[in-house]
């Protein structure tokens, strides 16, 4: 693939399996991200959360916002695929296809959904509504959709797949589940309506139009992998909401880190050929937990309102701070980014000086690893460094060398300190606002 004249190409070529993921604490862009790498995948394959997750994409005048079905779906021809790894809210899957359908995609032919991936259903909601406000409990802030206690579930071992909703025994098995449920909620006295018999005769609808869709995944990929196709895998969340290597307890809960690629797909970890990572050149967080180098001051707000930075899923004002590099250092690591994209660079356009996160003290010291407790974490100073701004506009930029030297200079300082190569700069949310670095690892594994 080549980046030519503000416009990516694709020749003839080779393509390798690649995965891209959020390198902070997610809505990084990967929508945008996604949609635009997919042109000449063979398959995007989702490989883990629900409809937790929100990614926007734009095609000219028309706003895409995706939470279960992967952004490769807009891209005719190329095969969208839902992954063991995800917990699926048949409803809100329902939802997404017939929004999708309306737009002119043809779902039905392009979405396989793994017949191993768990069924979530309105009772995790309720338990996670029950948890979230428990008096003693710090609530985690979470998107309130049940992922959380379907995860649990799966977990526990005794949760719901697809391949059972669409089984003649899925009456059995949801009234065990439900079972266990109701005891639940009798030992603790919870009273919170649900009408059992109705959720189920309602899942039975569902599965009738979800089993065309159900189907073995994992031997799917590997199938096409064998047969010289390339997939993209498309991590929802970011790392540091992972499950091990995020802010636990402020977390979601699945592995959205690089290794979730492939427990959450059944493809071999030596079919992947490299990693990416999608970072804001700022930073973002919705909901609770510790962010270092969050800015609670006006200039916060401001880049709130200029990157629109408002949950796609739940509408909550995003909490904005700078560009954390102990943090991206971290996320590298974890995740072994051969390359990094950098969006929403034009979000900083206006700003006359730009601090960036550069170490962090704890009592008074440097600390070089990212602390696993959440006290510890909290007790962080961030080390802030200042680079100026370029006050001026990056809009229609289409090449890195064309930037404001101030810009250059500040991806540069990035690179530098996070020891990962800008493959790739966004500056705006259209897949044409979007620039590689000719030469770049990014380049020559888009190009294998
Ligand atoms: P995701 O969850 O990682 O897919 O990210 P979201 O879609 O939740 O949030 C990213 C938002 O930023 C979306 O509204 C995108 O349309 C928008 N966006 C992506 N890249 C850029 C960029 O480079 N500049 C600007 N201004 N907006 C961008
Ligand atoms: P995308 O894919 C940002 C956050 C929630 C909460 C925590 C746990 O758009 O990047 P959950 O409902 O998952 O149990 O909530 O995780 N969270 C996200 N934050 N972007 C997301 O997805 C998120 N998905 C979950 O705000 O703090
Ligand atoms: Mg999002």
């Amino acid at each position: 693939m080549r980046y030519n004249q503000g416009f990516w190409c694709f020749e003839a070529e080779i393509m390798s399996n690649l995965i891209v993921l959020g390198a902070q604490w997610g809505d990084e862009g990967k929508g945008k991200i996604v949609d635009l790498l997919s042109e000449k995948f063979d398959a995007v394959a989702r490989y883990q959360g629900g409809h937790n997750a929100g990614h926007t994409v734009y095609i000219g005048e028309k706003k895409f916002v995706l939470k279960l079905i992967p952004s490769g779906i807009l891209r005719p021809g190329v095969l969208a695929v839902i992954g063991n790894g995800v917990v699926i809210d048949p409803a809100a899957l329902l939802d997404e296809i017939a929004m999708l359908e309306a737009a002119g995609v043809d779902v039905r032919s392009q979405l396989k959904i793994s017949n191993r991936a768990h069924v979530l259903f309105p009772f995790h909601r309720t338990i996670e509504k029950i948890s979230e406000a428990r008096a003693d409990r710090v609530p985690i802030g979470t998107t309130s959709r049940g992922i959380g206690p379907c995860y649990e579930d799966k977990i526990a071992r005794r949760g719901i797949r697809i391949a059972d909703l669409v089984d003649n025994n899925f009456e059995d098995l949801y009234r065990a589940l439900a079972g266990d449920k109701k005891l639940i909620a009798e030992a603790f006295e919870i009273s919170e309506p649900g009408n059992f018999d109705e959720i189920l005769a309602q899942y039975q609808r569902y599965a009738e139009q979800i089993k065309p869709l159900a189907t073995d995944t994992s031997h799917l990929l590997n199938q096409m992998i064998r047969g010289g196709k390339s997939i993209l895998f498309e991590g929802a969340q970011g790392t540091m909401l992972d499950i091990d290597f995020g802010t636990y307890p402020f977390v979601t809960s699945s592995s959205a880190a690089a290794g979730g690629a492939c427990t959450g797909t059944g493809v071999p970890p030596n079919k992947i050929d490299g990693i990416i990572g999608v970072s804001k050149a700022y930073i973002t967080r919705v909901g609770a937990g510790p962010f270092p180098s969050e800015d609670l001051t006006d200039v916060g707000e401001q880049i709130r309102r200029a990157g629109n930075e408002f949950g796609s899923v739940t509408g909550r004002p995003r909490r904005c701070g700078w560009f954390d590099v102990p943090l991206l250092r971290y996320t590298a690591e974890v995740n072994g980014f051969d390359s990094l994209i950098i969006t929403k660079l034009d979000v900083l356009d206006s700003l006359e000086k730009i601090p960036v996160c550069v170490a962090y003290e704890v009592a008074g010291e440097r600390i070089t690893h990212m602390p696993a407790s959440t006290r510890r974490m909290e007790a962080i100073k961030p080390v802030f460094e200042t680079l100026p701004g370029w006050q001026r506009s990056t809009q229609g930029v289409s090449c890195i060398n064309k930037l404001p030297k101030e810009a250059q200079q500040y991806l540069r300082f990035l690179e530098e300190r996070t020891g990962v190569e800008i493959g790739s700069v966004s500056n705006g949310p259209e897949r044409n606002e979007t620039m590689i670095v000719e030469g770049s690892r990014l380049e020559k594994l888009l190009n294998r």
